[in-house]
């Protein structure tokens, strides 16, 4: 079985990134399935805070393979931009990154549209063209990276979805013409390397609040980062998946607008702000930040089927006397204990929860669970018993070496 799955059990921001750079040791593929450039995976490398929108966070492993599969929509201009940062810092990208020849791409008009529909829409997209290369692709007129290789079909597809197409043709085929020699059929090289044993890490991005299709809609992003979107988004089949490792933060934040339920104000949304540096990757929008909310945790792990969950950013927590977790619904009066369907009643329902005792303590620099202090035990066994879910792993701090695993 050589194929596990991280995935973001929020809104998106859940330190997924960490956890990759982490776990892809013991791969040896790296692949993302959805999404794009909006996406953004903070990750140290030598002390040095780099973010990344569209590589595969393994790339920092200097012998790992690194694919976008055929379900992440790609703007070249962003990849040639990441490709060329990296080379800066050392890291040979062009020889181990492969781009699905079915990835559809986003070219300057769909952010042009992105732009132009959030002014009334208000969705507060990353503006990065997502929604409209997603909207083409299913509308069958998008245009796919392997269109490249046809260039009379590409002046063609081209034609039919923009005026001046003549000039931008030649605009684009050069930027494409960069990227070129990484596209390729990425099924049949994850299909091969799966039926030779290799290990293979699909890295999602956003989150499960943020899918399409189980997400807050239309407070979403236009793709599947849930478990399903690792299939369609890469060509490999479900009968090969071994684990579902389910990232979420020790609580809560959003960017964008829509729906949420544990959502601080004030002194205390300031804190978990200042102390998280929550402030966006990709944008750098300020956060929303809440509490941690177990009923959409829940939801989130049932929809995915994960085996295990990883904490990240207990060491946020560091400092506070009570810590309050989301723990049920109320709707006129009563109890909800799922995850509601539609925003109206998410807007309605009134959430109860359960406070804790903080730890009000430096947890960074602990290496051994047995050695936490007491309430940092208790708030992850409340979590652990509520979603029947093991927690497996804790980071306490931004380093590659801040994180404890379970005993
Ligand atoms: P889009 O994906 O740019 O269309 O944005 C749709 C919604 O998803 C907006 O609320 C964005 O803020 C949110 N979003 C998209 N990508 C991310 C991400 O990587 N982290 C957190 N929120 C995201």
């Amino acid at each position: 079985m050589p194929i596990s799955v991280i995935l973001g059990l929020q809104w998106g921001d859940e330190a997924k990134g960490k956890v990759v750079d982490l776990l892809s040791q013991e791969f040896d593929i790296i692949v993302r399935y959805q999404g794009g450039a909006n996406a953004g995976h903070t990750i140290y490398y030598n002390n040095q805070k780099i973010p990344l929108h569209l590589i595969p966070s393994g790339i920092f492993h200097p012998d790992k393979t690194c694919i976008i599969g055929n379900g992440v929509v790609v703007d070249p201009y962003a990849l040639k931009d990441e490709i060329e940062k990296l080379k800066e810092l050392g890291i040979n990208v062009k020889e181990r990154l492969y781009i699905s020849s079915r990835a559809h791409l986003i070219l300057p008009y769909h952010k042009k549209r992105d732009e132009e529909r959030d002014r009334t829409r208000k969705i507060g997209t990353t503006k990065k063209g997502i929604g409209p290369a997603y909207q083409d692709k299913s509308a069958r007129w998008g245009i796919r990276a392997g269109d490249i290789f046809y260039p009379d079909y590409l002046r063609e597809r081209l034609k039919n979805n923009i005026d001046n197409y003549q000039e931008l043709f030649k605009e684009y085929t050069e930027i494409l013409n960069f990227i070129k020699p990484m596209i390729k059929d990425t099924v049949s090289i994850l299909v091969e390397a799966e039926q030779s044993g290799k290990k293979i890490l699909m890295e999602g991005a956003q989150g499960t609040m943020l899918d399409v299709d189980f997400g807050t809609y239309p407070y979403v992003t236009s793709s599947n980062p849930t478990i399903g979107g690792v299939f369609t988004g890469t060509g490999l089949s479900p009968k090969f998946l071994d684990k579902i490792i389910g990232v979420s933060k020790a609580y809560t934040t959003r960017v964008g607008a829509g729906p949420f339920p544990t959502e601080l104000e004030g002194n205390m949304q300031s804190y978990l702000r200042e102390e998280g540096n929550e402030y966006g990757a990709t944008t750098g929008r300020a956060r929303r930040c809440g509490w941690l909310d177990l009923t959409q945790l829940k939801y989130a792990a049932d929809v995915n089927g994960i085996d295990g969950i990883f904490l990240t950013k207990m060491d946020v927590l560091n400092h506070l006397e009570e810590i309050k977790v989301g723990i049920g619904y109320r709707h006129n009066g009563k109890i909800i204990s799922t995850f509601p369907d539609a925003i109206s009643i998410l807007n309605e329902i009134v959430v109860e929860y359960k406070t804790l005792k903080g730890w009000n303590t430096n947890i960074n620099g602990i290496k051994t669970f047995s050695k936490l202090p007491e309430q940092t035990k208790d708030y992850i066994k409340f979590i652990q018993d509520f979603i029947n879910i093991p927690v497996i792993g804790i980071s306490t701090g931004p380093l590659r070496g801040d994180v404890i695993y379970a005993d």
